[in-house]
């Protein structure tokens, strides 16, 4: 029985005073549950405040991208060295606004995969196809394909230990979902690849959520899809009551 994991994404909001006051919200209220787990991925500077102020709680702290070197010339990039030194537990790669907007390739999603493991990071890999990609029935290969490049070279308890987030680009806040048996075909399509390349165990074994538009009253439906173990959830993440609500739906 996997677990279901609700990673809220702030992407780039919030000031410290805010991300310092939603923690303070919801350490407290986060379920006492083994079936969920609550995660906060946080901007870079708040990060070292949120670990500290989460340690012994059960959220989790994420970084939202970082660098796959440990150290050097790459001004303005953060290394999985850091993240680990922080206490950070999980990291988002491959986001769609990261591949959209800076440049990201699968190249360097599966190099960071890999430099995750190596610093005791989750990676929370995102996958997810546009708009024209799903009208031209390329989504089951577009995101086949995502992921296993993301995924390569890494051993079967890697890739157990791996949280996929399949995201259709054109549901991220456009208050559009993909309809829950959608979701879930492309979820079950992903499980399905991961078992070609490793084994039935390992695909069993590996989170994958939806994220795209999900909100508090829509993701009981997404949750009770066969495929569907979590949400990586934008918007409605950024208050802590809404995110409470979204933590509780996995419980
Ligand atoms: O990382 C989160 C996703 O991009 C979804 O964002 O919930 O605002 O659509 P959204």
């Amino acid at each position: 029985m996997r677990k279901k994991v609700i990673a809220g994404n702030w992407k780039m909001n919030k000031v410290l005073s805010e991300a310092n006051g939603f923690v303070d919200e919801v350490v407290g209220s986060v379920p006492d549950s083994d079936q969920v787990e609550a995660i906060v991925c946080a901007p870079f500077p708040y990060l070292s405040s949120l670990v500290e102020k989460t340690n012994g709680t059960k959220v989790h702290v994420a970084a939202q991208n970082m660098h796959f070197e440990e150290n050097g010339a790459f001004t303005g990039e953060v290394s999985p060295v850091m993240l680990q030194d922080l206490g950070v537990t999980h990291v988002v790669l491959g986001h769609s606004e990261r591949r959209e907007l800076f440049a990201e390739t699968d190249e360097t999603v599966n190099k960071k995969t890999h430099a995750a493991f190596k610093h005791e990071l989750t990676p929370i890999v995102c996958v997810g196809e546009t708009l024209e990609q799903r009208e031209a029935n390329q989504t089951m290969d577009h995101v086949a394909s995502q992921v296993k490049k993301a995924l390569e070279g890494l051993s079967n308890e890697q890739v157990a230990n791996t949280i996929i987030a399949y995201e259709p680009i054109w549901a991220i806040g456009t208050g559009k979902t993909a309809s829950s048996e959608d979701a879930n075909e492309v979820c079950a399509h992903i499980r399905q690849v991961i078992k070609e390349v490793t084994t039935e165990d390992t695909s069993e074994k590996v989170v994958i959520q939806y994220g795209g538009s999900v909100k508090p009253s829509n993701i009981e439906e997404l949750l009770a899809q066969s495929d569907i173990d979590g949400a990586l959830v934008g918007g409605a993440s950024l208050e802590a009551d809404s995110f409470l609500q979204l933590v509780e739906a996995g419980t």
